[in-house]
């Protein structure tokens, strides 16, 4: 019996009192800035947007911020020890720190959230340069993570005040990613659904999907999770949680090498996945793989798609149906040493859910995983 329950759809009574415009940028604070964008570049098809460091006034740190078509990333790396950059690091390893939103008004959101119970981690501030204005704000959500309030309506310049429009000789083309899609976080033992509450009360989003442990289980482990979206539903951000299993679940694994809770992964959306999974492949992104038998029966299960069933077979992707049509999607392994944070590749043709019909071969397919590494 499917348990999948769709809750609060008809809430749109109330008023926005954070419209969200979308997601801004991810920022992640990481060992080697000059090396992670190197990699996004090369293995993701990102284009070189802008820097920020000592040769542009900024001594603590140095920034190179990276885009694709809607997708923007920083990647920040400390110049030194005993702060707040290197000591997210030593802890976390590398990980996303802000998930930045664009609003019209940062100073608004702020006041919005904060006098609704969110921590503030940034008060509304102005930053200048001769392109104009930024104005940004931003409050912790779970962990150690922000969402940082981005108001660039008054702004022209290539990234952000304090940042110079970072031109290269190397620009590897782009694989045809979009946007961003979701952004999923791990929380604790029991935490979930004070972190629904938190979007909820504070944010003012809904609770669209919630899926508990006997949807996402394996013989050996489960978790359970609950899809947070946006009044306008531009910004959506799972939150998963751990349940009982007979082994380590894979949220378990995350939370002891984040040594946290965290961002797990940010799903990026293509127009094309078969073109895309491809080019990433060939430029060395590792993806998560299901046993060919999951394609002995996919066309029972999802109807007639407008794809070869060999291409999706040969890449690995996988597809789901819901009501208002199917989606694509490919995870793959974690981007770092520690099994941490990963990337998800999902195209949509109409379907709004997010692959419930693929959790147990993914999960089978990560614990594989975990098992290599003496973690299950
Ligand atoms: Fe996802």
């Amino acid at each position: 019996m499917s348990t999948l329950t769709a809750v609060n759809t008809n809430n749109d009574t109330s008023i926005d009192f954070l419209p969200l415009q979308g997601t801004d940028y991810v920022e992640f604070y990481v060992g080697n800035a000059k090396q992670a964008a190197h990699y996004y570049k090369t293995a993701f098809g990102f284009q070189s947007l802008a820097y920020a460091g000592p040769e542009t006034g900024v001594k603590d740190r140095a920034s190179y911020a990276v885009r694709q078509d809607k997708l923007t990333f920083v990647f920040t790396t400390p110049l030194r020890a005993n702060n707040e950059i290197a000591d997210h690091i030593y802890k976390h390893g590398d990980g996303v720190k802000m998930l930045a939103l664009r609003v019209d008004d940062a100073t608004r959101s702020w006041e919005e959230t904060t006098k609704r119970g969110a921590k503030s981690y940034m008060e509304p501030t102005r930053m200048k340069d001769e392109a104009g204005e930024v104005v940004m704000s931003g409050i912790y959500t779970y962990g150690e993570t922000v969402h940082l309030f981005i108001e660039r309506k008054n702004y022209t310049g290539a990234f952000m005040p304090g940042f110079k429009a970072w031109n290269t000789v190397y620009n590897p083309p782009p694989t045809g990613l979009m946007y961003v899609d979701h952004c999923v976080g791990n929380v604790g033992w029991n935490q979930m659904n004070k972190w629904v509450s938190f979007y909820e009360d504070v944010m003012g989003f809904r609770n669209i999907l919630s899926f508990d442990d006997k949807d996402i289980s394996t013989e050996y482990s489960a978790l359970m999770s609950k899809v947070m979206s946006s009044g306008n539903g531009f910004v959506k951000f799972p939150i998963n949680e751990p349940a009982e299993g007979k082994k380590k679940s894979q949220v378990e694994e995350y939370l002891e090498f984040y040594d946290g809770e965290g961002c797990q992964h940010v799903a990026l959306a293509t127009a094309d996945i078969v073109k895309t999974v491809t080019d990433l492949q060939s430029r060395g992104v590792e993806f998560l793989k299901v046993p060919t038998t999951y394609y002995d029966e996919l066309q029972d299960r999802v109807g007639k798609i407008d794809e070869d069933i060999e291409p999706l077979k040969e890449l690995g992707i996988l597809v789901d149906r819901d009501n208002e049509g199917y989606l694509l999607q490919i995870f793959t392994k974690p981007v770092e040493d520690r099994p941490t944070l990963f990337f998800e590749i999902i195209q949509r043709k109409g379907a709004k859910s997010f692959g419930k019909g693929n959790f147990k071969a993914l999960f089978e397919a990560i614990e594989r995983e975990q098992e290599l590494r003496g973690n299950l």
